[in-house]
Parts: C-alpha cells; structure tokens; sequence
C-alpha cells in the first residue's frame, strides 16, 4: 500500500498553511517567563507533506532576502524538522514555504511567529489532532537556533495565546501557566528602526544577582500576577519594574526612558522593554490610551531622528492557527 492511500485512509492532509503573531516576551519583571500574544503581525508557513524523509525549504517571502535559505539555519525550518522528528512516519518529509510579517531584530518574537507557524502547519499534516502543547519543544528549537537558548517566554504565547508563565521544570523541560488576561486590555509595541540581536541582548546580561535584587523582582511578578488575578489595572501597571535586565538593555534602545515616560503620560499603565528589544511595549485600559501611547512613543523617537513602527492590538486569546489545509494527492 503507498504512503498515499494509506494516508487518504487516516485522513493526513497532505498540506496546510498556519500562522503565528508577534508576542511580548518579559512583560518587566518576568524574564523568560512571562508572555503575551498580540493578534498581528502574523508570520505564515505552508507545508506540504513528502515522502523525501527530509526537510525542503522551499521559499522564504517578506523577509528582504535577510533570513537564511538553508532548511538547518532557518527558524520554521529547524522547527518543522522537529516536529517531522517526533510525529513522522518512516519516510514522510515536508516542503516548507515561509512568508515574513514580523521586523526582524525586533524583540516582538520574530523568530519565534516563524517556528510555531512552522511547526502548527507541520503538525496538521503529520499528526492531524495533536494537542498543541506537545508543539512547544519544536518551536523552541527554532529559538535555541536563533538565540542559542531554547527560551520559551515568545513561543509558548504565539502557540497557546493569552498570557503565559512558563515556570522551568528541571534541565530544560517547562510547565505552560495560562494567566487570566483583564478585560478591556490594550498593547501598544513601538519599534525604532534599531536592530537589536537577542544573544547579544542576553550577552550584556550578568551571571548572578544581589539577593535584594531578586527580592524586589519576586515582589514585581508577585503584583503582576495578583494584578491579572483580581483584574486590576492599575496594580498592573505598578508592577512592571524590572531591575535585572532592562538597566542592562536599555541602553540599545535610543529614548527608551522617554518614550516609556511619554506612555505614561498619554495615559499608558506602564511601558517596558518587549523581549530583547529594541521595541517598547506599553499597556493599556483601552485602545484610545493605547493608540495615544504609541503616537507619544513614536513621537519620541522621531525627535531621535529614528523612524519607528507601530502596533497596537488586543490580547490574542487564540494563539496560532491553521489558516487552510487541502487532501494529499
Ligand atoms: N526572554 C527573551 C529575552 C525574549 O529577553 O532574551 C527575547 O525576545
């Protein structure tokens, strides 16, 4: 029997085409743990299911030729092998076709939007059904490819969507904690045309910190967490201070200060780095104050001499999807 026919009769599809957004990684105090889903940009990847027993990638679109061509260098890629790794049959493969909507370089999970597009389409056509969770290992490789660390804090909330904690659970092994996400919440990402390399953002970073520090970053994410909990806005945005990573970072990110005092004061609930930078994040009651806060930020970094793209979006409760898929054959 050929692997065709016995797929028409498990119902495999033989391709499909999935998208993943941009998401918030640290939220302040949360540094590879906390994380939120935007709505958009979404990266989109098709694949088609193959008997090569490898992995093609064919295409790679919206990216300005800036993302590696080889299938081992490139984010949706590595992540689609690695879902073909655990999932696939003995002999299937897949071509992958990779279109770019995220900036590169710029902390809102640009590389991490491709592995879970990548791996939620591979997913579909070599195990049609699959929780989602048992995707997150997959797209982490894409992670460990693009920082060096498989650091779950981008993909966890691009697949699941919502709010996530991921807390480490012995060696690299994570529990995915869905966080209650307040109504009436806004995000507003603003990003300077700066490139900011996340291994070099986590390369300034030191190895320990002063116990006081750590202290003061548990009461941090304690608020946080309590202030998602009980819906309370204001308390949320008390708790974004960070003081183990972002005095380091801040200093790639031109105006960063400014532009998180201007969201402030057109009415954001605080601001912070996203990710590893260089984009700001700021949070919101409501999409006017958001929008107000992105304009204030722009406004800030244009008097920089530094264009900036804006973003403003609910939180996705949704996560990834898989936008069509079609029969093989
Ligand atoms: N937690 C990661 C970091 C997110 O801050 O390096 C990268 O977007």
């Amino acid at each position: 029997m050929s692997t065709k026919s016995t797929d028409n009769h498990s119902g495999r599809p033989g391709s499909a085409t999935a998208s993943a957004a941009a998401t918030v990684a640290n939220l302040g105090p949360g540094y590879d743990v906390l994380g939120l889903c935007l709505s958009a940009p979404r990266d989109s990847v098709r694949v088609e299911r193959t008997g090569s027993g490898s992995v093609e990638l064919v295409a790679v679109s919206g990216d300005g030729g800036a993302l590696p061509r080889q299938p081992h260098r490139n984010c949706a890629s590595v992540a689609a092998r690695a879902v073909l790794e655990r999932f696939g049959r003995p002999g299937d493969g897949l071509r992958v076709w990779l279109n770019k909507a995220l900036p590169l370089g710029s902390g809102m999970g640009s590389s991490a939007a491709s592995a879970v597009a990548a791996a939620m389409a591979a997913g579909h056509v070599l195990a049609p059904g699959v929780a989602r969770l048992e995707l997150l290992d997959a797209c982490r490789e894409g992670e460990r490819l693009a920082t060096g660390v498989p650091h779950p804090d981008n993909v966890a909330p691009s697949l699941l969507g919502g709010i996530v904690a991921c807390v480490p659970r012995g060696g690299e092994a994570v529990e995915v904690v869905r966080l209650p996400s307040p109504a009436g919440l806004w995000v507003a990402c603003v990003k300077p045309d700066v490139t900011v390399r996340t291994a070099d953002a986590r390369a300034v970073l030191p190895e320990t910190v002063p116990l006081a520090d750590a202290v003061r970053q548990l009461a941090e994410i304690a608020g946080f967490v309590g202030a998602l909990a009980n819906g309370d806005l204001e308390l949320l945005g008390r708790s974004l201070g960070d003081v183990l990573v972002t005095p380091y970072r801040e200093r790639f990110i031109p105006g960063f200060r400014a532009a998180c005092d201007a969201a402030r004061g057109a009415g954001a609930l605080g601001a912070g780095i996203s990710g590893s930078g260089p984009t700001v994040f700021a949070l919101a009651g409501d999409e006017p104050r958001a929008r107000a806060a992105a304009d204030a930020m722009q406004a800030v970094f244009g008097s920089r001499g530094h264009r900036a793209l804006v973003t403003v979006s609910v939180v996705d409760p949704s996560g990834a999807r898989i936008e069509s898929s079609a029969p093989s054959g």
